[in-house]
């Protein structure tokens, strides 16, 4: 909870917790064992048709910034539910997240949203093998109340608790629902608060390649609507805005911070915008002078201009690591300038391209009941000592 919310605010918030701790059991079950019914018969022998023990059924929850989501995921891939309450409406008038109108909405909807994760997944409590939350990077106010709602549920259901990482989540997302498996490959997680390549050999095994210097991609979409008076979160109007305009009609610039760099910048080509609407030197005034195609035009240009450097960056990192697949993930992640470029770009260096789904690009529970379902199974689990981190 954020550093100004009370004991009292935090007393009330764990008691609504545990009313849905106590209720939820009546809520619904699974057609077939409970999971300790599961754990039970498997280690008897095995029941026939029974799940594997080890195909768990997590909850993930999910609070690192401004969207309140829990999401039920079996064996880390097949989504059973996935609710995401968006706080876009408390946010929208003061162009970005307010950190601690973030940490009282998710007060407010927490309870509920978990309740209709486990009701749409059909689920009741002893269905669930494992609770996991994202504990870290992110608003540490907004963190605090995932973690402490996972707590909660997990001594009152006597559950194992799990600690994901947000970003680490973002770069699995590809993978939710497919049969194969994209690792190893470039992971791009590009969202309104990271930009970074990754070399993902395995779900342990990720390591930086480069990331942004300054703005990241999302940043630069939001701020980019700003200049053109869209609404926030920005991105989504560029894209769509970007349909209708003509992407040659402006040469914005690509910064490439030098031949081999995998890093990002994108603090530049917001500059060039903002001068661009305004003219030069100026930071208002220009707007209005601006038909609606013109300003399509410029959304188109941008958005191309920012598309072209992550595709270019992705195939550099592609050259230096000799993988032959990406997989792109995060809530720029879900632009279809981006995921047409990309695509183009692996099809015709003949390499695999994954990007996660739509309803797994931007923040959600299904990432993190996908993470938490692969360090369960490696018996990473937290005890109800985990803290929430803002880095
Ligand atoms: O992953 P996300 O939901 O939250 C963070 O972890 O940051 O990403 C949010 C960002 C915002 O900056 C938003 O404008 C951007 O993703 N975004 C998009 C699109 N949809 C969301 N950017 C470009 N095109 C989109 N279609
Ligand atoms: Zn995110």
């Amino acid at each position: 909870m954020s550093p100004t919310t009370t004991t009292t605010q935090r007393t009330i918030f764990t008691r609504i917790l545990l009313t849905l701790a106590t209720t939820a059991p009546t809520i619904g079950h699974l057609p077939t064992n409970t999971a300790s019914e599961r754990t039970t018969a498997w280690m008897d022998g095995g029941l026939a048709g029974c799940y594997d023990p080890f195909m768990a059924t997590i909850l993930g929850i999910e609070t690192s910034c401004d969207e309140t989501a829990a999401a039920v995921v079996v064996d880390g891939v097949r989504v059973l539910s996935n609710v995401v309450a968006s706080q876009i409406d408390l946010h929208a008038k003061y162009g970005g997240v307010v950190p601690e109108i973030a940490s009282r909405a998710h007060i407010e909807r927490m309870d509920g949203v978990i309740a209709e994760a486990l009701e749409r997944a059909d689920c009741a409590s002893d269905d669930i093998d494992a609770i996991a939350v994202t504990c870290k990077p992110g608003l540490v106010g907004s963190l605090l109340i995932g973690v402490t709602a996972a707590k909660t549920l997990a001594w009152a259901w006597g559950k194992p608790l799990v600690g994901v990482d947000h970003v680490r989540a973002h770069v699995v997302s590809p993978a939710i629902g497919l049969d194969e498996s994209p690792w190893p490959c470039v992971g791009l997680v590009v969202s309104g608060g990271h930009t970074s390549l990754y070399r993902v050999s395995d779900l342990d095994t990720i390591e930086l390649l480069g990331q942004t210097t300054d703005d990241a991609a999302g940043e630069a979409f939001d701020k980019v609507a700003t200049i053109l008076d869209l609404p926030y979160p920005g991105g989504p109007h560029i894209d769509r805005l970007a349909k209708v305009g003509d992407a040659s009609r402006v040469r914005f610039p690509r910064t490439m911070l030098g031949k081999e760099s995998l890093d990002f910048s994108f603090s530049g080509i917001k500059t060039a915008v903002l001068y661009h609407v305004h003219g030069s030197g100026k930071t208002s005034g220009g707007l209005e002078k601006l038909s609606e195609q013109e300003v399509a035009d410029v959304a188109a240009s941008f958005q191309a201009a920012v598309v072209d450097v992550l595709v270019k960056k992705t195939m550099r990192a592609l050259d230096a690591t000799g993988l032959e697949s990406v997989a792109v993930s995060g809530g720029v992640a879900a632009n279809s300038g981006l995921r047409a470029g990309m695509d183009a770009a692996c099809a015709e260096r003949g390499v695999r391209f994954f990007a996660a789904e739509l309803a797994y690009c931007g923040d959600n529970g299904a990432m993190i009941a996908a993470l938490g379902d692969h360090e369960f199974a490696r018996g990473r689990v937290a005890d109800l000592a985990l803290d929430a981190s803002p880095r």
